[in-house]
């Protein structure tokens, strides 16, 4: 049985102020049979874990992928695990889009962040153009096969994988529950061949892009669809709560 996920990818979003309100509201409203988790922006990691009730986990957006070091304005694995934090995300398409993240580099990163025991969160997803010219399979292939080199089987029951289309993230523009579901499916299979069908089988798979309280029971209907990873309608509390409940 895989217990479902619902986790809010803030991104750039939110103050000070403003974080501490939504642990506010959320506390004692949250479902106990969904792990609910939000990731947010690392110099809020810390207030968020003293003050959120226990039952919403904590996870980081990015990571570097050593330890410590002379990279100015980075933060690394250590000083995530130091916080008290869970989960990180890692292989956002916003990460590989913006700031150049390779399949190479995002496979350092998981393989760091299962050694120091953080929870990796590992994007991944096509362009529109991709899936136009029927060539998604073969990308989420590469990417799955890409980010889990040299990633043992004892790893695994960390790992959660959300796939997210680049088309669908931002846009309002949500992948149907049919289409969200054959790629959940098909990565399901591959991380079959690359990891083993009994990983395959127990790991979680959530799926991101235009989420929201009216759309999510769609995907939650569907067999590989273990969640969703939600960006904008995850900063509003009560909508969180919701999308939450609706996890379940
Ligand atoms: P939206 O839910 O805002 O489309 O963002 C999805 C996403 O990128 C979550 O990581």
């Amino acid at each position: 049985m895989r217990k479902p996920i619902l986790a809010g990818n803030w991104k750039m979003n939110k103050t000070r102020d403003e974080v501490i309100q939504f642990t506010l509201a959320v506390t004692n409203r949250l479902p106990d049979d969904v792990d609910c988790i939000v990731c947010a922006p690392a110099i809020y990691l810390r207030d968020l874990v003293k003050r959120s009730p226990s039952h919403l986990h904590i996870g980081a957006q990015n990571m570097h992928e050593k330890d410590f070091g002379a990279y100015t304005g980075e933060v690394s694995p250590i000083m995530l695990k130091d916080t008290g934090v869970e989960y990180v995300i890692l292989g956002h398409s916003e990460r590989r889009e913006y700031f150049n993240e390779t399949d190479e580099k995002i496979n350092e990163k998981i393989k760091k962040a299962l050694e120091v025991g953080l929870k990796p969160i590992v994007c991944v997803g096509e362009k529109l153009e991709t899936r136009e010219a029927g060539k998604t399979n073969e990308l989420l292939e590469s990417q799955i096969t890409k980010a889990f080199t040299g990633v043992t089987i004892d790893d695994t029951a960390n790992v959660v994988i959300a796939y997210e289309p680049i088309w669908a993230i931002g846009t309002g523009k949500s992948a149907d529950a049919k289409t969200a579901e054959e790629a959940c499916g098909f990565i399901r299979n591959v991380l079959g061949k690359v990891l083993s069908p009994k990983v395959a089988s127990e790991i979680r798979i959530l799926y991101g892009g235009s989420v929201k309280e009216s759309n999510i029971s769609e995907y939650m209907a569907e067999r590989d669809v273990d969640g969703a990873l939600v960006g904008g309608a995850s900063l509003k509390p009560e909508s969180f709560i919701e999308l939450c409940e609706k996890t379940a």
